[in-house]
């Protein structure tokens, strides 16, 4: 099937046209960064005109670049949440126009799911894997039994792993988004520097804490003012291992647990660069098949919607034109 999939969750806007859920035909990402920037976050009102502002943008660049017609795309799948409620309508809004005025398919699809499976945009994966979804809103990990067959083993109790970043890295004085601020110090920063806590390592869960890492980091840079200063390389070095540290850790103990020894990790954490380096150590010395996408395909865009879009629409599983959003939506 030739699909086009929409994904306005949160900050970007993004439109892809995708054939049989596995080829990228083009995959078009309107970031919207530079403009929550200067609020140190993402300001939901704005975040909803200037989604309204790039949607129809993106959707033409998507059919230009991918050389194709609106009149031969077979179907729409379009993020329904988790995430923002009036960013996420105005994705909502454009899928169904297009899917009414064309008269094809139309599917909502939960934008964790879309991080799941984008790695089959570059690979097939064996059935069961374990994933671990690191976002702005997640640090989950799941037993992946199919497409649409998940089974949540651990998940965050208080902020997720990209929130953390985040919120550490305003705190230090970086600009927002901080995960990737923190990573670029973190690579001429000495890991060793400060011993910060690993929140939760042996409570034998697979649930994650990292607000306590925060406070932490927030009690560190009171007592040492210079942390934030020349030593601001080491300081976003060791916030990083503590966090990689503690997202390997738990991973490598639901491997245990499972017996399952293929690994997906996804979402925008995923991009850090001392988790791709932690999980592929791990990854070595235990054995394990480990997937971890492309930065362009483990941060927010809408060719991973299509993924679990073309299966569920290849298989007659559609929505209705009373498809809402729904900010809060657990796998
Ligand atoms: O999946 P994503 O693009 O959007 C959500 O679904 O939330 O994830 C965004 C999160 C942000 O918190 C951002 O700071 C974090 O991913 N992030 C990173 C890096 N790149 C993005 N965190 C750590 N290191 C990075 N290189
Ligand atoms: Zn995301």
């Amino acid at each position: 099937m030739l699909i086009l999939s929409l994904e306005s969750s949160c900050d970007e806007t993004a439109a892809a046209v995708v054939k049989d859920g596995r080829t990228v035909l083009s995959s078009i990402v309107a970031s919207q960064i530079s403009v929550h920037a200067e609020y140190g976050g993402v300001v939901p009102e704005i975040a909803s005109r200037q989604h309204l502002e790039a949607v129809s943008v993106v959707i033409e660049e998507a059919l230009r670049e991918a050389g194709v017609g609106l009149a031969e795309i077979e179907g729409v799948a379009v993020t329904q949440g988790p995430g923002l409620a009036g960013a996420l309508l105005v994705g909502i809004s454009a899928a169904k126009g297009l899917s009414f005025g064309r008269g094809i398919p139309l599917v909502g699809v939960n934008h964790i799911e879309g991080h799941l499976l984008a790695v089959f945009l570059e690979q097939p994966v064996e059935f069961p894997f374990l994933a671990l979804a690191v976002s702005g809103g997640h640090s989950h990990l799941y037993r992946v039994d199919g497409v649409g067959r998940y089974k949540t083993l651990g998940q965050t109790v208080d902020d997720a792993a990209g929130e953390a970043f985040d919120k550490v890295a305003k705190l230090i004085g970086l600009p927002y988004p901080g995960g990737v601020a923190i990573d670029r110090l973190a690579a001429t920063g000495n890991p060793e520097a400060i011993k910060f806590p690993r929140p939760l390592l042996h409570d034998g869960t697979f649930n994650f804490s990292f607000s306590g890492l925060k406070t932490a980091v927030l009690t560190h840079v009171n007592r040492h003012p210079e942390a934030k200063e020349a030593g601001i390389n080491d300081l976003a070095a060791s916030f990083q291992e503590a966090v990689c540290d503690v997202l390997t850790k738990k991973t490598a103990a639901a491997v245990a647990a499972t017996g399952i020894k293929r690994l997906v990790v996804a979402g925008g954490v995923a991009c850090n660069s001392g988790l791709r380096r932690s999980m592929a150590r791990f990854a070595e010395k235990a054995g394990v098949e480990l997937s971890i996408p492309a930065p362009k395909l483990c941060a927010d865009n809408a060719a991973m919607i299509a993924v679990p879009g073309d299966y569920y629409l290849s298989n007659g599983i559609t929505s209705g034109f009373d498809l809402d959003a729904l900010p809060v939506w657990p796998l």
